[in-house]
């Protein structure tokens, strides 16, 4: 129980890091929460700060989603239990103790305990995500349908636990971009530079 909570309390301290405002704030002197979209997250990153530093903000928020959900399984807490620290993650980042219980969407946070738990799974959705933003250049769309379409397919999986912890996921992915929801039904989204929609 011991071993339960302290990995616990670890993997909402991993989720709570705010790479994309700590990178942009000790490289770049800039706070990202007061430029773009204000979200934390690598798609405002790379729109502030550029593909760089947006890639490596994508890439640590991942492996904060995997580290927290694989970590558990090294300690022998196996079966669908290693998801609870992946949530745990995920709660940290959007209400992240570094940054006064607020913090972003949890994309990439999300995308990586799916990496952990089921990596074809998360390929589907990273499949899913990119086509999406090829064709609609929106990172907020491509990101609400990458968990979506996880819904469904699990349906395919036998896994009862990868099913709802799906629709969780895109509950809570819907919630978090309900004003880019907004944005698209008015036409005004950011749009990502390049992709069929921005090109044409
Ligand atoms: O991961 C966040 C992304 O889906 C949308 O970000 O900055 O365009 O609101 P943003």
């Amino acid at each position: 129980m011991v071993k339960f909570i302290i990995l616990l309390i670890l993997a909402y301290l991993l989720g709570s890091i705010p790479n994309g405002i700590w990178i942009g704030k000790i490289f770049f002197h800039i706070d990202i929460r007061r430029h773009g979209s204000k979200n934390i997250g690598a798609t405002n990153t790379y729109r502030v700060l550029g593909w760089f530093a947006g890639t490596i903000v994508m890439v640590l928020d991942i492996a904060k989603g995997a580290i927290a959900t694989w970590l558990p399984m090294q300690f022998g807490i196996h079966s669908w239990y290693p998801l609870i620290f992946g949530l745990a993650a995920i709660l940290g980042h959007t209400y992240s103790i570094f940054d006064h219980f607020r913090g972003g969407k949890a994309v990439a946070t999300s995308a990586g305990m799916l990496w952990a738990y089921n990596f074809v799974f998360f390929c589907i959705a990273a499949g899913t995500w990119v086509t999406c933003i090829f064709v609609t250049s929106m990172v907020s769309l491509a990101s609400m349908l990458g968990f979506t379409i996880i819904v469904i397919a699990s349906f395919f999986e036998h896994d009862p636990a990868l099913t709802i912890l799906a629709i969780c996921l895109t509950i809570f992915t819907f919630y978090r971009h309900r004003n880019n929801i907004i944005k698209i039904i008015h036409g005004n989204e950011n749009l990502v530079p390049f992709g069929l929609y921005y090109w044409y």
